[in-house]
């Protein structure tokens, strides 16, 4: 296995068995829930389908972007196509940079479009790999691999420098989003791996025509402490606990983004509570990973499936006890912050 393939396969072995969280929490905990005891709805009214980049999904959750490019990969982007075919959920696929070094490994992205002909599927990108601008033979191949719905760029200094062979060069990014946006017909999303997109950031990328921004902040898993247990760096660097966390960016942005592009919520959803309090903080859809490669580790498509259905249950249950018909109706009125959080 080469070493690009080789990393992969220990993020993916860390962030299923490993301590790979942050010692920061989301925020999450800071807001508690506004119960109605007149809720006005009927549990059966209740729908949980929500819009995204115009176009309609069965449920506020995003399958974030995570794998691709080594043997293990195949199966996992097979069962999660799979499942988001079923549930009309958007996914994206891991970063298909390995793809322009190594065309062997096509096929473990490729067969996400043969497992779900008609989901949405995200491409994926580095940031660096746009720094100076990228060949449009390169970015059309990419997309074509998976005839992709929307190329997402994803925006990841803080692993980059723990890595032993990370990138060092960050300039010039920023251009080349604005010359990926220019040069291509699908929408792209902006997203960090959980350290956290902050206002400035999103401002920026907002005037170079960034259609949704996927905050990925801090208190799920910690990039920053993943490379930190592969490259031996000791028991707590401060890296481990380096992020803007994912409330904090929400609250910082909602606004910024209102009427012009659209916010997704991720970096450390674990749940159903966590997704409703995302769209009362202004976010349109969650995403999350961690959850969902954890659960495709111990029970594949069945174990994911299950997550998925209990995830459903009680979002809908939340949406009842809040007096909501569905998830664009979820407001900041719905939450109170708890004293002393
Ligand atoms: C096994 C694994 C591999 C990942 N690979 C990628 C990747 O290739 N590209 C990317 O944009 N994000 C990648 N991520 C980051 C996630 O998309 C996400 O932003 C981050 O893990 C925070 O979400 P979480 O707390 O729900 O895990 C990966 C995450 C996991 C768990």
């Amino acid at each position: 296995m080469d070493e690009i393939g080789k990393r992969k396969k220990d993020h993916l072995d860390i962030t299923t068995t490993g301590d790979a969280g942050y010692g920061k929490t989301t925020g999450f905990e800071r807001y508690d829930f506004i119960h109605d005891a007149l809720p006005e709805v009927d549990f059966d009214q209740v729908t949980c389908e929500s819009r995204l980049l115009n176009r309609w999904f069965g449920f506020p959750l995003f399958i974030s972007s995570m794998t691709g490019g080594h043997r293990e990969a195949t199966p996992v982007n097979a069962i999660i196509a799979a499942f988001c075919e079923r549930y009309n959920l958007p996914f994206g696929v891991g970063s298909q940079r390995i793809m322009l070094e190594d065309p062997s490994t096509r096929s473990s992205f490729s067969i996400v479009r043969k497992e779900a002909p008609s989901a949405f599927i995200a491409a994926n990108i580095g940031g660096a790999q746009l720094a100076g601008g990228m060949d449009n033979g390169q970015v059309d191949m990419l997309t074509e691999s998976i005839r992709a719905d929307a190329i997402i760029v994803h925006l990841n200094p803080l692993q980059e420098l723990r890595q032993k062979d990370g990138d060092r060069r960050f300039s010039g990014i920023r251009e080349g989003i604005r010359s990926l946006v220019s040069d291509v017909q699908v929408p792209v999303i902006v997203k960090e791996t959980g350290a956290g997109l902050s206002e400035s950031v999103i401002s920026q990328l907002i005037d170079c025509g960034v259609s949704a921004f996927d905050v990925a902040g801090a208190g799920g898993t910690s990039w920053g402490r993943v490379e930190n247990i592969r490259n031996g760096a000791g028991d707590r660097h401060f890296t481990d606990d380096w992020g803007i966390p994912t409330v904090d960016c929400l609250l910082a942005s909602r606004e910024l983004v209102k009427d012009r592009c659209e916010l997704i919520a991720s970096g450390g959803i674990r749940d159903s509570v966590d997704v409703a309090k995302s769209l009362c903080l202004g976010a349109v859809m969650a995403a999350t990973a961690q959850p969902v490669i954890k659960a495709i580790h111990e029970g594949g498509y069945d174990g994911l499936e299950a997550m998925f259905l209990q995830w459903e249950d009680d979002f809908r249950t939340i949406l009842c006890l809040l007096g909501c018909e569905r998830p664009s109706d979820l407001d900041m009125i719905h939450l109170r912050r708890v004293q002393g959080r």
